[in-house]
């Protein structure tokens, strides 16, 4: 499919108060340098606002994350979460293509869309309220044929429910998203031969279901206004709430910045002991570690482990902190013991597990 921009493009774009304030948010998420990670949410917060997603606001994306417009346009181009045209006012809806709703009669659902909304896809209705596209796999095959409307599925759908609920959105209705055909969810049509305690202690509709009723915002768009913007990455010993941080701005000072912001919670009491460098001989090779490479290394000197012996001495609790903060290596000091091989490297013995592991094979 063709993904282009549109045609006719506004002249500017800016976050609202509430949108920038979030999107800024967003953003101290990712480690410096790494801010361009934060594309789609800013991008689709951006379309959440306007609808669509117009060329000032992926140009304004791109500014914000350092990006190059080119890189920027690529993601919103390939997406097709991305609406790169205006679309309906009250709903836009994606009706699968792909083999499994095909088979199952999508096309006689993109034929109601044309009768209903409008001859060709990606055009706004005369009403202006509605607008349609034929998308690819919607990952709920077993439901086909799938359509989604707003944040919501709409499945086991028939020409002529498919109709009503199009006339319902139209009118201003949610219609009840998930199954159309009385499947609690995609359980076999003739229903269920396993698991059937749990579907009788299961609620009317399926957990999805349910939400969505509980939201029943299945077309609204986020607006900025909806949670407050809290930065729950950065609050430090899990228990600290950043009106806490605030009142001790010493503590709140070590947010994760520099060499800490490997460690993404400071159980303070269970922290063991770090240096401020290695020894005058200078650093273990802490690779000899059975499941440490270089990555992993590195990140252990950053936050001031350089020894075998610093290591050996952990207690459990220690460990347990270790295994709960160093991001991206949950779990990893108790899975390959390594106060056990550190304890034998520190005596001068060659640790028989690492003398057998290729560190190339690790981080
Ligand atoms: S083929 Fe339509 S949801 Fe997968």
């Amino acid at each position: 499919m063709l993904r282009r921009l549109y045609k006719d493009q506004p002249n500017n774009f800016a976050f609202t108060p509430a949108n920038l304030n979030w999107a800024k948010a967003q953003i101290t998420k990712y480690p410096e340098g790494r801010e361009a990670s934060a594309i789609i949410p800013l991008l689709w917060r951006a379309q959440e606002q306007e609808g669509w997603l117009t060329r000032p606001a992926i140009e304004t994306v791109a500014d914000m994350l350092g990006l190059a417009y080119m890189r920027a346009l690529e993601v919103a181009s390939f997406y097709f979460m991305f609406q790169l045209q205006p679309v309906g006012s009250t709903a836009h809806i994606q009706v699968c293509g792909t083999t499994t709703c095909m088979i199952c009669n999508a096309e006689d659902l993109i034929d109601v869309c044309k009768e209903k909304i409008s001859s060709k896809a990606h055009e706004v209705s005369q009403d202006g309220k509605l607008s349609w596209e034929e998308v690819e796999c919607l990952g709920a095959c077993t439901n086909a044929p799938v359509a989604q409307i707003g944040k919501d599925y709409y499945e086991d759908l028939t020409v002529d429910r498919f109709g009503e609920i199009i006339d319902e959105f139209r009118q201003g209705k949610i219609p009840r998203p998930g199954p159309q055909n009385n499947r609690f969810s995609c359980e076999p049509q003739n229903g269920i031969t396993s698991l059937q305690d749990y579907q009788r202690k299961a609620g009317q509709y399926n957990a999805s279901v349910d939400r969505a009723l509980d939201l029943s915002d299945t077309v609204r768009r986020i607006d900025g206004s909806e949670v407050p913007v809290v930065k729950p990455w950065l609050v430090q010993a899990g228990t600290r709430s950043p009106a806490e941080n605030k009142k001790s701005p010493k503590r709140a000072a070590k947010t994760p910045t520099g060499t800490m912001a490997l460690l993404k919670e400071d159980l303070s009491d269970h922290k063991p002991a770090t240096m401020d460098g290695p020894k005058a001989a200078g650093a273990d090779d802490l690779k000899m570690i059975k499941g440490v490479g270089p990555k992993l290394e590195k990140l252990l000197n950053s936050a001031g482990f350089f020894h075998f012996s610093q290591i050996a001495k952990w207690t459990n609790k220690e460990v347990k902190w270790i295994d709960n903060n160093l991001e991206g290596f949950n779990g990893r000091a108790s899975r390959d013991k390594w106060v056990t091989q550190a304890k034998l490297l520190s005596l001068g013995r060659e640790n028989i597990i690492s003398s057998c592991f290729n560190t190339s094979d690790v981080l």
